[in-house]
């Protein structure tokens, strides 16, 4: 069947700026552990993703769903429209008071982002895409501005230019056990944000801002030239890699080997559009492997 993408887009927008009215006037009380002290989930959380599902099912009630507070280990996303939701991208960003906080809505069909939705409630900026159409930028700060489109990517692409220019952003995720994923972060990171060249060293600056769907659109934007995560979900990037695609950005597995991981890989490397993606894809991934040298 063929979806009215741009209704259902639109239908997202409003969604999402409801949840956000939600996020923006609660307070922030009960803080609850997931599989560690490091995994945060608030009765927000909940609560709004409650009213986006209720919300989606009764409008959309042929779609699946998925979303992060409701997700049981083993659930996987079909080839049939399904929303991918985060109410709250962020929620250690909220328990803080930070406003870089975000609603993720996503919709997959066959496993492919087709529309995206990243809405921040504090900041009041939205991303929003939809697969062949082109993503866009709406700001809408205080009042004396009035609301105001772009298309994405804010600036033209300029040539990426190596690794040595680029903002890289990375997140550490919740898994910071020892070994395994950890190890690779901390490494990576480490090789990443060396300040020489010869060293090694590499990029301009080096980011953690604690949202994976406001990173992507930070890429999709052009701010930030590059987003590595190992261990996020499909709810943190279903959105925002739309979003991205439709700027000319590009998303590949975070390690080497796959340049097309789908949205339950977990591992995501992002790269903003522009000349010389390949080859910064391949000096992140030398990063990764430890072709770079960290002393
Ligand atoms: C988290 C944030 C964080 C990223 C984690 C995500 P949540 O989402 O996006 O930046 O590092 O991988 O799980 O838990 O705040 O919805």
């Amino acid at each position: 069947a063929d979806h009215d993408l741009e209704e259902i887009c639109d239908y997202l927008i409003r969604i999402a700026e409801q949840a956000g009215e939600i996020i923006t006037s609660a307070k922030v009380t009960d803080v609850d552990f997931k599989k560690n002290s490091v995994d945060l989930v608030t009765e927000i959380d909940q609560a709004v993703e409650k009213f986006i599902s209720t919300s989606l099912r009764e409008r959309y009630p042929s779609f699946g769903f998925m979303g992060e507070e409701t997700y049981k280990p083993g659930d996987i996303l079909s080839d049939d429209p399904t929303f991918v939701v985060d109410p709250v991208d962020g929620t250690t960003n909220l328990v803080h008071g930070n406003p870089y906080v975000s609603i993720s809505l996503g919709l997959t069909i066959k496993k492919i982002p087709h529309v995206g939705v990243v809405y921040n409630p504090f900041t009041k900026e939205l991303f929003s895409g939809i697969l062949g159409k082109g993503s866009f930028y709406t700001t809408n700060y205080g009042t004396a501005i009035q609301s105001q489109k772009a298309r994405l990517p804010l600036r033209p692409p300029q040539p990426i230019g190596g690794l040595e220019r680029c903002v890289v952003c990375v997140e550490w995720g919740s898994d910071r056990g020892p070994g395994g994923d950890y190890e690779v972060k901390t490494k990576t990171f480490a090789r990443i944000c060396r300040n020489k060249a010869e060293n090694g060293g590499m990029s301009h600056g080096i980011r953690s801002l604690g949202s994976a769907a406001l990173n992507l659109c930070g890429v999709a934007a052009g701010f930030l030239d590059i987003y590595w995560e190992s261990g996020c979900w499909a709810w943190d990037v279903a959105a925002g890699w739309c979003i991205l695609n439709e700027a000319q950005g590009s998303v590949v597995d975070a390690n080497p080997g796959n340049w097309n991981p789908t949205v339950d890989g977990r591992r995501y490397l992002a790269v903003r559009g522009g000349e010389g993606q390949e080859e910064v894809i391949q000096q992140i991934w030398d990063c990764v492997e430890g072709k770079i040298a960290v002393g």
